[in-house]
């Protein structure tokens, strides 16, 4: 009580000097401090991120999650076929992991923001360049984006299929083909569809939902569904948001509210502001109602930035801070309904420095690493481990763990590695850097040198199986590690394997299985057997038809 007294006795002073605009109670007790094990973001607006220095400190002390608000869409990252630009969308990623936010990407199919080259491609090729593009992108940033917009807008008010030249193209199969590509860049990715009037229960979110729930059925890698929320307070609070919302989640999917704002007719005055401090906090506490609701992104932050103005003429002021950086009531509502009326003592303390990290296993495009663990007294305690790659001067973040060892993913063959570890705080604070490991991942298979035999034995009923895979390295050089990659076509799963890592995310019909230190190595004509017990829903187990190893195709015989 005594901190805040002395602080706002300090604001008024400097406020009297017209030196302030930003709330000390905000600047002790950020948002991101309230979030527990949810994310609480904003859309980053790339032109204020590099001229304006208040955006810059309260974009990044307020929010633990960060959309691009234009940066990552289709006609920022491929304006021209098979030409990307990733500057704009690299400026967000850095600028995030700067301030150990995490990152949303928005978005890759979409009837919006996309180029004309696509537009007017016949279906073969339209398909192709979607693949093409997502894989780029997804696969791009893996390593730094934790969850994507994979589809965005697809429906009208109706609940019927937008018809977006998409749709008209490619019929509604391009949705489960998009989320397969995406599944396929990134298997650790939560892949979101996301739509807007659909917060409520209603003719489009009637729409969605069948979709989606058919997709589940299907085994379309979908993980999460996007609601943006973008309201305004002279049409009535959409209807039981929380109802909806949980009808979602029963479906075993993530929910998010993904792009929330709540515009007013100009001009703004006191009755407007608590209206829609109401209609945030109901979003909010909606949100926290459903256990698998694990983001709140709003769509800016301040009115100084904001998309509204530009689309509703007569309309303004549907974020947290005016234009000012001062705070609205909708902020003191977002903060109380997150938890923030207890505020949480500030922790300035950072983990102790993690051990110096271990590298084993290490393949040809993996390598385990474990670490001695560190420990926190700050108070807001251990949150996870950031693991970079050190070339020169520059740390680039390699991946995040919760726990003192990761499996890095994705390296380059015949590449030597030095990495080190820091730990992260519930605050937000960074350890020093741990010592250096230093690893040199193994030569890559030479092409198309592969070849899989598939097996599936069905059990006595019940649904459950046997499959075996025979990998033969028909090439003349050794494999030295590997990742077999497939997919099941049936929504089939993977419940334990055998003489292999197998790993298949929830909800994803892609598997994937690594070596065990005894058979990272397949000589040339020489084989290795692995195996696991499944399941398989419906009479019939179909198999899989294309098999990779380190992302080539091999022969499947
Ligand atoms: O990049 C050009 C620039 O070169 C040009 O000089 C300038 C002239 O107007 O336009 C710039 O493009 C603008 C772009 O934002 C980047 O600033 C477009 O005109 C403008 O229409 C575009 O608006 C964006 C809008 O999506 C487009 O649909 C908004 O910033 C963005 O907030 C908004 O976000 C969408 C979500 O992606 C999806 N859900 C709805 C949400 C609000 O509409």
């Amino acid at each position: 009580m005594r901190r805040k007294l002395l602080a706002a006795a300090i604001c008024a002073t400097l406020s009297a000097l017209g030196l302030v605009a930003l709330s000390t109670t905000a600047t002790a007790d950020p948002l991101r401090s309230h979030a527990g094990s949810r994310f609480i973001g904003y859309a980053l607006n790339l032109t204020a991120q590099g001229s304006d220095a208040s955006y810059r400190t309260v974009g990044a002390r307020e929010f633990n999650i960060v959309t691009a608000e234009n940066a990552m869409k289709f006609d920022a990252t491929e304006p021209n076929q098979n030409q990307f630009t990733f500057g704009q969308a690299d400026q967000v990623v850095a600028a995030a992991q700067a301030n150990n936010q995490q990152i949303h990407g928005h978005t890759l199919v979409w009837h919006s923001q996309t180029p004309g080259w696509i537009q007017g491609l016949g279906a073969t090729q339209m398909r192709a360049a979607m693949q093409n593009h997502i894989n780029t992108v997804v696969g791009r940033y893996a390593n730094s984006v934790r969850s994507w917009d994979v589809v965005n807008e697809a429906f009208n008010e109706d609940g019927s299929f937008r018809q977006s030249f998409w749709f008209n193209t490619l019929g509604q199969s391009y949705i489960a083909d998009a989320f397969r590509f995406a599944r396929a860049a990134d298997p650790d990715a939560e892949l979101c569809i996301n739509d807007f009037n659909t917060d409520g229960m209603g003719a489009k979110s009637n729409g969605l939902f069948n979709l989606v729930q058919s997709l589940v059925q299907q085994g379309v890698p979908i993980n999460c569904v996007g609601f943006q929320g973008h309201l305004a307070i002279q049409f009535s609070f959409p209807n039981q948001v929380q109802q909806n919302f949980q009808r979602f989640a029963n479906l075993g999917l993530n929910v998010k509210i993904t792009e929330l704002d709540v515009r007013m007719q100009n001009p703004r005055d006191a009755t407007k502001d608590n209206t829609q401090a109401t209609y945030y906090r109901n979003m909010v506490n909606a949100c926290l109602a459903v256990t698998r609701c694990n983001q709140i992104t709003i769509w800016g932050f301040t009115d100084r930035y904001s998309w509204v103005p530009e689309t509703f003429p007569s309309e303004c002021c549907a974020l947290l801070y005016d234009q000012n950086y001062s705070p609205k009531p909708a902020y003191t509502a977002v903060h109380d309904a997150l938890g923030g009326n207890e505020p949480v003592p500030p922790d300035p303390t950072p983990p102790t420095t993690p051990g110096t990290p271990a590298a084993s296993n290490v393949t040809s495009n993996s390598a385990n690493l474990t670490w001695a663990a560190s420990t926190d007294t700050g108070g807001s305690g251990l949150a996870g481990y950031n693991i970079y790659r050190r070339q020169g001067t520059t740390d680039t973040l390699l991946s995040q763990s919760t726990t003192n060892s990761t499996t890095l993913t994705g390296l380059t063959p015949s590449t030597q590695y030095v990495v080190v570890v820091r730990a992260r705080d519930g605050a937000g604070n960074l350890s020093p850097t741990s010592a250096t490991a230093t690893f040199t991942t193994l030569a890559g298979p030479v092409t198309g040198t592969c070849q899989v035999a598939y097996t599936a034995t069905n059990w006595g009923g019940g649904g459950g199986f046997t499959g075996g895979v025979t990998i033969t390295n028909t090439g003349t050089a050794a494999i030295n590690g590997w990742t077999l990659a497939f997919s099941f076509p049936a929504g089939q799963r993977v419940s334990q394997g055998w003489s292999a890592t197998w790993n298949q995310p929830q909800g994803s019909a892609n598997v994937t299985a690594t070596p065990l230190s005894w058979n990272t190595t397949i000589p040339p004509s020489s084989s290795v057997q692995i195996g696991f017990n499944g399941s398989f829903t419906g009479s019939s187990n179909p198999e899989p038809t294309a098999f990779t190893i380190n992302n080539t195709a091999c022969t499947v015989v």
